[in-house]
């Protein structure tokens, strides 16, 4: 009989025993499986000309991740130099990389961005100080650029997530359109990519509606454009009750739309798209270990104390996000599972982390709210498997807060086998750059 699974990964509670033996809690560990079928899926989405499906590195970048997804002929979005330089340290060719960052590039980062733009990789200026500063060396090499605007509306899981609307600053905001143009024309640079990323797991209508726009941005201000990045930010479903994005319904508009846009203007676009928390985010778990149990009252709450809090999965407490828990005992018996839960047999229970921190917790709303969830009660010993933990986790966590060390990250391999992708940190790792 084939094991339950304790999320929407292939993660067993017999993988969590084997890779326990090997690391100590916390861990990460992520479904090589789950990893692959997400990239084909998005390979597959539908479109007119051609797709481009680039992974977005900030959701994770660890390695042997990235080598995974580059062996599945996937693309890559940078947002820092650094996190091109590090994709290319894992043996990412500069051309499969479009850089989309927030970064001006001055000094030694502007030798270094030179030196990579002659390799091949691609570069989407965001600001009209970007633009000002590559336009003249990628004229004088003959090398395309692409622009990010800033289309005034767009849709975010939260208020932070949300890139496309005035309180956010990513691109080159329309009203900056004429002056753009201007300065590219000045330098004779050729704009061949239009890019567009409107937030992250909005409303995937949101995502529907920004395919016309920046088709029309394309019309009127870009007559060299070969290529339309729609980004990134596909909804996925964590939560036994949230619902994710329909990516063949998405790209089947997004298809119908650039073959008008063809009959309209004569012009095939290619299609790019940018996923990260859809690739990634259902293909970890973090797993921790249940340290203690508090209680605040008879009017309070009974809060379930783990070691692997806000220092490792940072997003309950950054937006107020939701993931699924299942409580494993040590004998890898399921408690309970968020998928399946049974009331009979489950409390209303807070989880925190060990941080110094009162918003360390796994359990929080968007107002930073504390918000009891039903599971069965651990006892100490017990491992706590949070799922959907793959994207934005290991990759923008305080991991060394309270000098807590990096935790160790797992891949739970095709055919069942637990290997290390990263060790865990260790204090003299922690601490050797610091000087007296
Ligand atoms: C430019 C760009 N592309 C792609 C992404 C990936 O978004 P998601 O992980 O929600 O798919 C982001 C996320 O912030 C982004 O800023």
């Amino acid at each position: 009989m084939t094991e339950k699974t304790l999320n929407r990964s292939a993660l067993t509670a017999h993988a969590v025993r084997k890779a326990a033996e090997i690391s100590p809690t916390p861990f990460y560990i992520y479904d090589e499986a789950f990893l692959r079928a997400r990239c084909r899926e998005m390979k597959d989405m539908p479109n007119a000309y051609g797709i481009t499906v680039r992974y977005a590195l900030k959701a994770n970048s660890s390695r042997a991740l990235i080598r995974i997804i580059a062996s599945e002929g996937l693309g890559f979005d940078a947002s820092s130099l650094n996190e091109a330089k590090r994709a290319i340290l894992a043996g990412i060719e500069p051309d499969r990389i479009l850089l989309t960052t927030q970064e001006v590039p001055a000094g030694d980062e502007r030798d270094d961005l030179e030196g990579l733009l002659m390799q091949g990789l691609k570069y989407n200026a965001c600001s009209l100080a970007q633009l000002a500063s590559v336009a003249s060396f990628a004229a004088r090499n003959k090398i395309a650029i692409g622009m990010r605007v800033h289309p005034g509306v767009g849709s975010g899981e939260s208020v932070t997530r949300n890139t496309g609307d005035k309180y956010s600053c990513f691109g080159v905001h329309l009203s900056d359109m004429e002056e753009a143009l201007a300065i590219a024309r000045g330098a004779s640079v050729v704009i061949d990519r239009v890019h567009v990323h409107i937030g992250s797991g909005g409303e995937p209508e949101a995502w529907r509606e920004n395919i016309e726009r920046e088709l029309g941005f394309i019309e009127r201000y870009f007559p060299d454009a070969t290529t339309i990045n729609f980004g990134g930010g596909f909804r996925v479903a964590r939560m036994p009750d949230e619902q994710a994005a329909d990516i063949f319904d998405l790209g089947m508009t997004a298809k119908q739309a650039i073959e008008q846009f063809r009959e309209r203007t004569g012009r095939k676009l290619k299609m790019e798209v940018e996923p990260g928390n859809y690739i990634m985010a259902n293909a970890g778990s973090l797993v921790s270990s249940v340290m203690d149990i508090k209680k605040t009252g008879d009017d309070g709450f009974t809060f379930v104390l783990v070691n692997g809090g806000m220092e490792v999965i940072t997003r309950p407490l950054l937006y107020g996000s939701r993931h699924p828990f299942t409580v494993l005992a040590p004998d890898g018996t399921v408690r309970s599972n968020e998928f399946d839960l049974d009331s009979a047999t489950t409390e209303e229970l807070i989880i925190v982390g060990r941080c110094c921190e009162s918003g360390d917790s796994l359990t929080l709303d968007a107002g930073h709210h504390i918000v009891p969830r039903a599971m069965a009660r651990p006892e100490p010993g017990d491992w706590l498997v949070v799922g959907g933990a793959g994207a934005y986790c290991a990759s923008m966590s305080p991991f060394n807060y309270n000098s807590h060390c990096q935790a160790a990250e797992f891949l739970l391999a095709e055919n069942g086998d637990i290997r290390v992708i990263r060790q865990r940190q260790t204090l003299e790792q922690m601490t050797q750059n610091e000087c007296d």
